[in-house]
């Protein structure tokens, strides 16, 4: 009986104190968004290869995914990286169509609470906005028709099909026009669609790079586009995480958290928006900013000094999967207790079930589209210090130029 009675108590314990993560909570300096579809760690196979989005969802430590990417806008085109090659083409559309993310975006949002949103753009974007604010707002429409609530016209291309996301992901690194009509029509298309379902809210966000005022971003951030939160990149920039200095306290030279707060405060056309810190997931997930312990520690405890902090957005889901610890870590500093019931370390474990599946190359049903990742990081290949070798291993083997695959003990060899 008693330690039945202990498990009993044990269990209830863990249920009483589990945060209540919900989705994106505009009230909240605790979410944690992590970008997943691009597979940036580069594994074609293996436990640290991107997952279907359902698996990464059953993890409690995070609340909000932005869908990465829509790479095309005017005419509309997806890339997942090796999750496109569970879709197939849908006939007269450059689009297609993805079972498994039909059912898990609605597994995501109504099993595990998340918020799905679909990032548009990405670094490979090169459609540089519309010529003109009537082409901007005509895809705008279509957009919404392709990923908003479905119609009874059943000629309109659905890649998630009945799914339906909670909003849309900005994240445009280079020069864009005519964004303004596209981001307010999407606004208000979303606003309508609200109010007339009698209250499911609906998200826009957009992803900014550190320097001030975004390139891309700006003319929608300076008070045009009404956003819920913004997530800036503070990575592969001078203002990134590395250069955050503890000594210099509350006075920050080129970390500039306080800038993006005082535009939360002063431009911004929501003045409630959330601010929130975008991290790299590991030290192969930018060119820099990485940072991990106790400095991201301290990084966090600054910036939630800021009201406008909203929380951590990572980049992405197939780095900070495969970088144990590192969830956990940022959770615990944002003040959120991680989940001793699901740790990013059980999800690393389990995963080799799915790990003889091969999810790269060109399998029956291939979309038209390319399955290779949009980040410059080559499929399949390991990146430099990472495990290419060793008694039980499953994932890659194959190093990424120039390294070599460096025999270390008969269970790990790395590249080097
Ligand atoms: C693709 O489908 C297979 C088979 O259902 C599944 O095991 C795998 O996780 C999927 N991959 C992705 C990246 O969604
Ligand atoms: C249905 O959708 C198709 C594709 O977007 C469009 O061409 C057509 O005009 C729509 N039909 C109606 C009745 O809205």
């Amino acid at each position: 009986m008693a330690p039945i009675k202990w498990i009993f108590s044990l269990a209830s314990l863990i249920l009483f104190t589990a945060p209540a993560l919900a989705g994106f909570s505009s009230s909240s300096s605790t979410n944690v968004a992590i970008y997943w579809g691009q597979n940036s760690l580069g594994q074609g196979t293996g436990p640290n290869a991107q997952q279907r989005l359902s698996y990464y969802c059953a993890n409690t430590e995070f609340n909000i995914v932005p869908i990465a990417f829509l790479t095309t806008i005017s005419n509309p085109t997806l890339n997942f990286a090796n999750a496109g090659n569970n879709c197939t083409a849908i006939t007269g559309s450059s689009l297609f169509y993805c079972p498994q993310i039909e059912q898990d975006i609605q597994t995501c949002q109504q099993t595990y609470g998340k918020s799905i949103l679909l990032s548009v753009g990405g670094s490979t974007y090169t459609e540089g906005g519309f010529s003109s604010s009537a082409l901007a707002t005509a895809a705008a429409n279509n957009i919404w028709t392709i990923f908003g609530p479905q119609t009874s016209n059943t000629s309109i291309p659905r890649p998630f099909g009945s799914a339906v996301i909670d909003g849309f992901d900005f994240d445009f690194e280079s020069t864009v026009s005519n964004m303004i009509p596209f981001g307010q029509t999407l606004r208000s298309l979303m606003n309508t669609a609200q109010s007339s379902t009698g209250g499911k809210p609906y998200f826009l966000t957009a992803a900014p790079q550190c320097p001030y005022p975004d390139a891309a971003d700006g003319p929608m951030l300076a008070g045009a586009v009404y956003f819920d939160a913004i997530w800036i990149q503070f990575y592969n920039n001078y203002c990134g995480l590395q250069s955050y200095t503890p000594s210099t306290g509350t006075t920050q030279n080129n970390f500039n958290f306080a800038t993006w707060d005082n535009w939360a405060k002063t431009v911004s056309l929501n003045p409630n928006v959330k601010v929130f810190l975008g991290v790299p997931g590991s030290s192969t997930a930018a060119g820099s900013g990485y940072e991990s312990g106790s400095t991201l520690g301290q990084i966090i405890a600054y910036s939630k000094s800021f009201s406008s902090f909203g929380g951590v957005m990572i980049w992405d889901a197939s780095q900070v999967f495969a970088n144990a610890g590192f969830l956990d870590s940022a959770v615990g500093y944002l003040g959120q207790a991680p989940q001793t019931t699901f740790s990013t370390s059980t999800v690393s474990s389990t995963s080799s079930a799915a790990a003889s599946t091969t999810v790269t190359g060109s399998g029956t049903g291939t979309p038209t589209t390319s399955s290779a990742a949009a980040s410059s990081t080559g499929p399949g290949l390991v990146n430099q210090w990472n495990q290419c070798a060793g008694q039980g291993w499953t994932g890659g083997t194959v190093c990424k130029p120039p390294y070599t695959c460096v025999y270390l003990s008969v269970w790990y060899s790395q590249c080097e």
